[in-house]
């Protein structure tokens, strides 16, 4: 949700910055901007659209200095003048996170004078380090952020100053130390290959960087900026990580991806399966929440729970959840999922339930998430990072490590059952072909994905990330649910993708099946039952291996990420960047 970089040092700002805002894309790409200083040289530019169209502006630029901003629109329309960096007097600042009070704050600033020219509520930073600047952008800084309320990374230059200065709240913002050059970013990735060592800053901290030097203030619980030493870690992100390798999409080489993220994530889950047993030994009550891909990964671990250790599991979306007053207490153990770790709602709810007395699990594909700092323990998706907006490898990196808790606290172990799934999942990347049924998808007026228990949940994520990325509209149902109103959409311009991977139920879905072919709509299995029966006029049956019914979202759910990708390629569709959305979803 919108990213930002910052450079200072000996190499041209204009590269570095722009690189890094490459980097950060994923994270919002409908404006992207820059500001550079060099002296008493200041340059802006914003434009809107991918970050790309600033590269012809960038060709002359020389400078020593410079920040960046890739944008996910709040607040505003994606515009020229909407884009970031906001500048007031010789002030540029960039914004990552939305201001609540801006509105009270731009009225305020109007009646002294200021006249603002975007609809962001970034722009009131701008105003207030304009005013609030001495000669000392620091204090301009300290000033600033004292009256924003909300979330924020910020950072800010200014004509004639030799730093950037930098802001946090309940936005990321790292530091990334070099040799006579420093940088300042959204997240890691972004400087990968550029700094080995990063410090990440904390709520309310306040960071002066220069070339050669980084001092970290906190101004939160005092009106004077305190010095805090925060402690440098190695930057784990991966250049090459960073690449489509021979793929021509990131969607597709992180699908390719997916066994790997099985494997990986056991072997992640071996390092800390005593440390989670002891955290969570005693829990009367599991509450899982998450939003998008990882509430539907929530779904399926609540099965695995309920299964393995008979235990009641509630499954809420952290949207909703933060705002039920939920009831909450010392026994329950609240599992917030999230690839990023830095979803707002997630991040949010978490923050309440432990608030009220709740142990937090964080199950994350991030190091160095808000939630991981949350959180009592940290269970990791081991899936490497993952650059497409839609989630796919995390997905199941999220199911392996929900099923490898749920036999933890059920006391047992997977047997190798996991390594063994590995496989099964490499066999469906090789060997699957969805051409025909996103041919199918990509023709027609609606989509519905039905399945019934795991398949069902499976279903609802074939139908998010075929929505998502292709916008050919549609839903995901229990099958069972279909005659009592979905029924009424189909027709021969519909397709209905049932999953049916549990042999007790298929027999039901069979059902399903027959009153869609009856109303004439077009009709696709994906299914691993052997002898399952279908009735005449489905058009197109995937087969997947057999598997434990348990496992089998990991392999089902990689024909409907393929499909989602192949369909949105046909419709000329950019899988990677999906209009309106952005990867990290760090505002409400
Ligand atoms: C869909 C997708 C989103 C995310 C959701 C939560 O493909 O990627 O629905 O799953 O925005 O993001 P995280 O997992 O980072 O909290």
């Amino acid at each position: 949700m919108c990213g930002i970089i910052g450079y200072i040092g000996g190499r041209n700002a204009a590269v570095e910055v722009y690189e890094g805002l490459k980097r950060l894309e994923y994270r919002g790409y409908d404006s992207a901007g820059a500001a550079f200083c060099d002296g008493d040289k200041l340059t802006l530019i914003k434009k809107r659209g991918k970050v790309e169209k600033l590269l012809p502006h960038l060709k002359s630029v020389r400078a020593t200095i410079g920040i960046g901003h890739t944008r996910w629109a709040t607040h505003g329309v994606p515009s020229d003048v909407n884009a970031h960096p906001h500048s007031v007097g010789n002030i540029c600042v960039v914004h990552n996170g939305i201001i609540e009070n801006y509105a009270e704050l731009k009225a305020g600033l109007e009646a002294e004078g200021s006249v603002f020219l975007s609809r962001t509520d970034s722009e009131v930073a701008a105003h207030l380090l304009n005013k609030y600047y001495d000669g000392d952008l620091l204090y301009a800084m300290k000033m600033t952020v004292g009256k924003l309320r909300g979330s924020y990374a910020l950072m800010a230059v200014c004509k004639g100053e030799n730093k950037i200065v930098a802001a946090c709240n309940k936005s990321p913002l790292i530091i990334g130390y070099g040799f006579g050059e420093n940088y300042c970013a959204s997240d890691e990735p972004a400087l990968a290959g550029k700094c080995e060592t990063i410090v990440v800053m904390e709520d309310g901290d306040l960071a002066e960087i220069t070339a050669e030097s980084v001092a970290v203030y906190n101004a939160v619980y005092n009106c004077e900026l305190q010095s805090v030493i925060r402690e440098p870690e190695p930057n784990l992100a991966v250049s090459a990580d960073m690449s489509t390798g021979d793929c021509p999409h990131y969607m597709l080489k992180e699908i390719r991806e997916v066994p790997e993220s099985v494997l990986s994530t056991k072997r992640a889950f071996s390092g800390i399966a005593d440390k989670f047993k002891t955290a969570v030994s005693g829990a009367k009550r599991i509450i899982m929440t998450g939003c998008g891909t990882a509430y539907h990964a929530a779904l399926i671990g609540k099965r695995y729970f309920e299964s393995f250790a008979s235990i009641p599991v509630e499954v809420e979306t952290a949207g909703e959840f933060r705002y039920k007053d939920p009831l909450i207490n010392e026994d329950t153990v609240l599992f917030a999922i999230s690839q990023s770790g830095e979803t707002a709602d997630t991040v949010e709810a978490a923050r309440l339930a432990r608030s009220r007395g709740a142990k937090i699990v964080a199950v994350t594909n991030s190091h160095r998430s808000q939630l991981n700092r949350i959180a009592d323990i940290v269970v990791p998706v081991a899936a490497g990072p993952e650059i497409c907006v839609a989630a796919t490898k995390s997905y199941t990196g999220q199911i392996t490590a929900l099923y490898l808790c749920a036999l933890a606290f059920a006391g047992k172990d997977d047997g190798g059952i996991i390594e063994y799934a590995a496989g099964l999942c490499r066999d469906v990347v090789k060997n699957t072909n969805v051409d025909k049924l996103a041919h199918m998808c990509a023709r027609s007026r609606g989509t519905y994905f039905m399945g019934r228990d795991l398949d069902y949940a499976v279903a609802l994520e074939g139908s998010l990330k075929l929505k998502e990325i292709s916008y050919v509209p549609g839903d995901g149902y229990p099958a069972g649910e279909l005659k009592h109103g979905t029924l009424a959409l189909i027709d021969r311009r519909t397709v209905s993708v049932f999953v049916i991977t549990d042999k007790e139920l298929a027999g039901k879905s069979g059902n399903a099946v027959e009153q869609v072919i009856s109303r004439g709509g077009k009709v696709a299995v994906v299914t691993n039952v052997k002898g399952l029966e279908l009735p005449q006029g489905v058009s197109e049956v995937i087969t997947i291996p057999e598997c434990d019914k348990f496992l089998s979202p990991l392999l089902s759910v990689i024909v409907l990420q393929y499909l989602a990708y192949r369909t949105a390629v046909l419709l000329k569709k950019d899988p990677d960047k999906p209009r309106n959305l952005a990867k990290s979803v760090t505002v409400e």
